[in-house]
């Protein structure tokens, strides 16, 4: 692993004093392993695929790929040194081949069609829009084509009650990270990156709104 000088973020539960709360505060408060178990089953990765999870956090989705697909060469990626600190100790206890790092929050540094799945859980309401826009761009250029895109993570839902809740998150993490993801845009802003074939395959009722599970491909 190793560090370079980046922009702003909102870290994982939006103070960074929060962080070591982070693993404990997701398992109690929303169905995570629910949501991050179909994201894998919907990626189906095959052996010696090369996955990229975007926002890895404590690299609980990335240590779950490895497992679930010893054969594959997973790689984690986030804005914020003192999660991947975390993540890198889980990674070492499970004694998994895993590759962290770090970077500016601009560039991905990796060359194109460098990943056949990018995974990425919970990291796009924390990206402001043009942020969300830039990040997509570059998710496209370093996936390989006929790649996979796996986006789990908070969107417009048809129940009140689900927008509502996710007032809560829009109070923590801020309503311009947010805007998008209220507004139900990330499927037309993947689109837009230049992926295809963009479809919610799932919807996940949680007690601070509606997460969906986006799929789309690079053809
Ligand atoms: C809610 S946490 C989700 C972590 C993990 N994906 C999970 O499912 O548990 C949001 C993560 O997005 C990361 N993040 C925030 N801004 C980012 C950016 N510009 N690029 C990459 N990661 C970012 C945070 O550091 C944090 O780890």
């Amino acid at each position: 692993m190793f560090t370079v000088s980046k922009t702003k973020y909102i870290p994982a539960l939006r103070f960074k004093w929060l962080t070591p709360l982070y693993d404990f505060f997701l398992n109690l408060t929303m169905p995570e392993r629910k949501i991050k178990e179909a994201l894998l089953k919907t990626a189906n990765v095959l052996p010696g695929e090369k996955v990229l999870d975007f926002g890895c956090g404590t690299a609980t989705l990335t240590i779950m790929a490895k497992k679930s697909s010893p054969e594959a060469k997973v790689t984690g990626i986030d804005i914020d040194t003192e999660i991947l600190a975390k993540a890198s100790k889980k990674i070492k206890e499970e004694k998994l081949d895993i590759f962290l790092l770090d970077y500016d929050g601009k560039h991905l540094p990796f060359q194109r069609n460098a990943f056949d799945r990018v995974i990425s859980c919970l990291v796009f309401h924390h990206l402001d829009t043009d942020i969300k826009q830039n990040m997509l761009a570059e998710l496209f250029r370093v996936m390989n084509k006929d790649g996979q895109l796996l986006i789990a993570d908070f969107g417009r839902s048809k129940s009140w009650v689900q927008r509502t809740l996710f007032n809560i998150i829009r109070c923590l993490d801020g309503f311009k990270s947010t805007d998008a993801n209220a507004r139900g845009l990330l499927p037309e802003m993947i689109s837009d990156a230049g992926f295809e074939n963009v479809a919610i395959a799932t919807r996940f009722t949680t007690m601070f709104g509606e997460v969906q599970l986006i799929s789309a491909e690079k053809i």
